[in-house]
Parts: structure tokens; sequence; C-alpha cells
């Protein structure tokens, strides 16, 4: 049996991530796997704290390598205390966003050089990647329309479009550069075609893995 997987579901706002989560711990239960779900920011006590501070209104002029240091603050909590043990214990890791969102959205989107968010990756998480990495990707335009018809928008939510283009190529060009374990899923389509994506990518990954 290969060991535990660590795979991270990825997107821009209102591409369907919570629905096609579930759709996955789905897929991953039909093959028996023990697995756990997490988020980020957030996954830990302290880490949802942080969360609570990143996506409130309270400090909206926070600097954006405060904000930064903040989502590796609060990763840094989530390898440590759930991450790492669970995978040590066998169990798969299926995280709602890790650091390609950093990548996305604090160096995309807020224009902070990647070099300096690949020197925290190196040094908060040492080796640990994930294992796969799983991209919703839909026009900008799609996804606020989605967003927008859902509760009262967050500190990143209120950005403009021109921020989440950004975001969203920082996410493509990750995709282009990483394309073994960045899958990226057409998440403009109806749901039914969103989820026919996802199952394909799981079964020839869990073939790749001799899971039967
Ligand atoms: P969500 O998980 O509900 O989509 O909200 C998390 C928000 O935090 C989302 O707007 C993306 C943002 N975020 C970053 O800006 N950087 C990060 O490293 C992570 C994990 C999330």
């Amino acid at each position: 049996m290969s060991r535990a997987q660590f795979i991270t579901l990825e997107g821009s706002e209102g591409v369907g991530k919570t629905t096609n989560l579930e759709y996955i711990k789905q897929l991953l239960g039909n093959k028996s796997i023990e697995y756990i779900v997490t988020r980020e920011p957030g996954g830990t006590e302290l880490g949802e704290q942080l969360r609570d501070l990143l996506l409130g209104h309270k400090h909206t002029g926070m600097a954006d390598e405060t904000e930064l240091l903040m989502m590796f603050a609060a990763r840094s909590e989530h390898l440590d205390k759930v991450i790492k043990p669970a995978l040590e214990k066998g169990q798969w890791v299926l995280s709602d966003r890790f650091t390609d969102a950093t990548y996305a959205y604090q160096g995309g989107g807020r224009g902070i050089e990647m070099q300096r968010i690949k020197i925290l990756e190196d040094y908060v998480q040492g080796d640990c990647r994930p294992d796969l990495t799983l991209l919703l990707d839909a026009p900008v335009e799609v996804g606020s329309e989605r967003a927008g018809k859902r509760s009262a928008p967050d500190r990143f939510e209120k950005e403009q479009s021109d921020f989440f283009n950004k975001v969203r190529s920082a996410y493509l060009q990750r995709a282009s550069d990483q394309p073994d374990r960045i899958k990226v899923i057409d998440a403009s389509l109806e749901l039914e075609a969103v989820k026919r994506q996802i199952d394909q990518i799981m079964q020839d990954y869990f073939k790749q893995l001799g899971i039967q």
C-alpha cells in the first residue's frame, strides 16, 4: 500500500470548492481510504483565529507582508498539529487550500515576489508539499457571480476583478509549471461535467498508486 497522500483543492472565489470537496470525499470513501478534511487558513484552533483576523474587516489596512506571514503562521501550526500527524498515522489529508493559494493571492493578487514566498515555503514546510492538487478554474466573472449570491463578502471577496484576474493567472501559471501535480478542472461547466473531470483525475491517480 502506498503512503498516505496529501491532496489539496484550490481555486478562486465561487468556483464550487465546497460542493466538489464533498464529491472528492465520496471518491476517497468509495476506495475505503482513511482521510481527514481540513482547510487553510485554519484547521487548528490558533489557525482559525488567524483566519478570522485575515478574513474579517477589523484590519482592512493590513500590510501585504503581514497578511503573508499570518498565512504562513497558520500553516506552520496546521502542519505541526494536523497535517503531518495525520500523514504519519497513514491518513490521507484533503485540504481546502494550501500554499498554492499563497502564490496566487499574495503573489499574484498582492504582487509579492514569488521568490519571497518560496523562501517561506521552504522554511515553514521543509520538504512537505501536496502530492496532488485539483485546481478549479473558471473565468473571474463566473466565480464572482456565484460568490455574490452567498453571504456578506469577506476581506478577500471585497477585492475587484483585477485582483481576481491576477489570482487566476498565477494559479494557471503554477499549473502549467507543475502539470504532474496540479490538475486544472474547467469549473465553468455545469456541476455534473465538473464532477466527471474530478472523477477521471482521481481514478487515474488511484490507478497510478495501485489502488483498486
Ligand atoms: P475560502 O477558503 O473560504 O475560499 O477563504 C479563504 C480566503 O483566504 C480566500 O479568499 C483565499 C485566501 N487565502 C489567501 O489569500 N492565501 C492563502 O494562503 C490561503 C490559504 C487563503
